[in-house]
C-alpha cells in the first residue's frame, strides 16, 4: 500500500516537473499551481483523500510522503514565480531579448547653435572670451557710449540689482567688448557668447533671459569691408554657400556707421510669397553690427587714431528660429523632449 502511494507521488512529481518546464507566463504558472494545490481538485488534495484507505500504522508515513511532495511543489512554484518576476506581474519579459535602446542625451538647441557659431569663429582665428552676467552699469552702458538718458537704461528694460545702484544684469553681451579692450591692446579678435536679460514679457519673440554672441575685432587699418567679408564668410558657412547678405543702415550708440544685416531666405530665396520662413519677404534679419565708435575705443584706452575695429551681435534664439523654423521662442524653454529631440 505505501509503495503504491509512493509510486503515485513519484508519477505526479514527474509530470509536475514537466509542466513547470513548459510554463511561459504568470497565468500559466497560476494554472499549474491550481492543478496541483487547489484544495478541492488539486493533485495533492486527491492524494490526501486517499489517506483514509490506509491502515492506522501506515497513515503517518503516507501522510509524511504526501506532505513532502506538497512542500517541494510549493517551493518550486515560489522559485518559478520569483524567476518570472513577481508572481502578480502582468507583463511577461523575455530576458534573452536584446536590450531596448537607451535614450541618448544631446545638447539643447541653444547650446548646440552656440557651439556651431563658436567653431566657425575659432576656425577664423577668433578667441572666445566669456564675461559675467552681473555687470557694471558703466560697462553695460556708459563706456559703450549709451547716453545717460537713453531709454534702454530705463528701469522698464533693465534689471538693476537691489542695493547696488551701479550694477545690473547685462542687457546684451556687448560689455564684454569693454572688459576685453580695457585688458588688452590690439590686435585682437574675439567672440563672446552668453546670456543677456531684459524686462520683457515672454511672447513668441521675447524672453526676459536670452542668448547672444558678440564679436569684436580691432587692429590697424580695419574698415567696413573687413566686417562685410567676415560676416559673409560666417553666413555662408552657417546658412549655406548661396546665401546673400544685405546691409541696412542702422543705429547703435557703440558703432558708427552701424548696419543691420539680413540674409536672403535660405528656403525660398525670395521666390515664394507664402514662404513659412520669410513670409514672402525674401530677407531675414539676423544681426546688428558696425565699426566700433571711436569714443568707445577711447573709453577703453585704445587710440582711435591708430586703431579701428568692427563689432557685431546676434541673438541665438533668433538664429534658432530662422535656421530651424522654430515658430515660438518659448518652445525652447519649455524643454519638451518631443520638440528638442528633433534638433542637435
Ligand atoms: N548689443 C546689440 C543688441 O543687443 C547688438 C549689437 C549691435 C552688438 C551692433 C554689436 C554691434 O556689437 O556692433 O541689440
Amino acid at each position: 500500500m505505501i509503495d503504491e502511494i509512493k509510486k503515485e507521488i513519484e508519477g505526479a512529481r514527474r509530470s509536475f516537473v514537466n509542466e513547470l518546464a513548459q510554463i511561459q507566463s504568470p497565468e500559466e504558472l497560476a494554472a499549474l499551481k491550481e492543478r496541483y494545490l487547489s484544495r478541492k481538485k488539486g493533485r495533492v488534495s486527491l492524494l490526501m483523500a486517499r489517506l483514509k484507505e490506509f491502515a492506522a500504522a501506515e497513515k503517518p508515513l503516507a501522510g509524511q510522503a504526501i506532505n513532502q511532495f506538497k512542500e517541494s511543489i510549493e517551493e518550486a512554484l515560489a522559485a518559478a514565480a520569483d524567476r518570472h518576476g513577481r508572481a502578480e506581474a502582468r507583463e511577461w519579459r523575455d530576458h534573452s531579448l536584446p536590450a531596448s535602446d537607451l535614450p541618448a542625451g544631446r545638447f539643447h538647441l541653444i547650446a548646440d547653435i552656440q557651439r556651431q557659431i563658436e567653431e566657425l569663429f575659432l576656425s577664423l582665428g577668433y578667441e572666445i572670451a566669456v564675461g559675467p552676467e552681473v555687470e557694471l552699469e558703466d560697462y553695460n552702458f556708459t563706456k559703450l557710449n549709451v547716453p545717460e538718458f537713453h531709454p534702454a537704461r530705463d528701469e522698464q528694460d533693465t534689471f538693476f540689482l537691489d542695493g547696488f545702484d551701479d550694477m545690473l544684469l547685462r542687457t546684451h553681451t556687448s560689455p564684454m567688448q569693454v572688459r576685453y579692450m580695457l585688458a588688452h591692446q590690439p590686435p585682437f579678435k574675439i567672440i563672446s557668447p552668453g546670456k543677456a536679460f531684459r524686462k520683457d514679457d515672454p511672447d513668441a519673440t521675447h524672453s526676459p533671459c536670452f542668448h547672444q554672441v558678440e564679436g569684436l575685432l580691432v587692429d590697424r587699418g580695419i574698415h567696413f569691408s573687413h566686417l562685410k567679408g567676415t560676416l559673409e564668410a560666417f553666413c555662408r558657412a552657417f546658412y549655406g554657400p548661396d546665401v546673400v547678405l544685405r546691409f541696412r543702415p542702422g543705429y547703435f550708440p557703440f558703432t558708427e556707421p552701424s548696419a543691420e544685416v539680413d540674409i536672403s531666405c535660405f528656403l525660398c530665396s525670395g521666390k515664394d510669397a507664402n514662404c513659412r520662413v520669410c513670409k514672402g519677404n525674401g530677407w531675414l534679419e539676423i544681426l546688428g553690427s558696425g565699426m566700433v565708435h571711436p569714443q568707445v575705443l577711447r573709453n577703453c584706452g585704445i587710440d582711435p587714431e591708430i586703431y579701428s575695429g568692427f563689432a557685431f551681435g546676434m541673438g541665438i534664439e533668433r538664429v534658432a528660429m530662422v535656421k530651424y523654423g522654430v515658430p515660438d521662442l518659448r518652445l525652447l524653454y519649455e524643454n519638451d523632449l518631443r520638440l528638442l529631440g528633433q534638433f542637435g
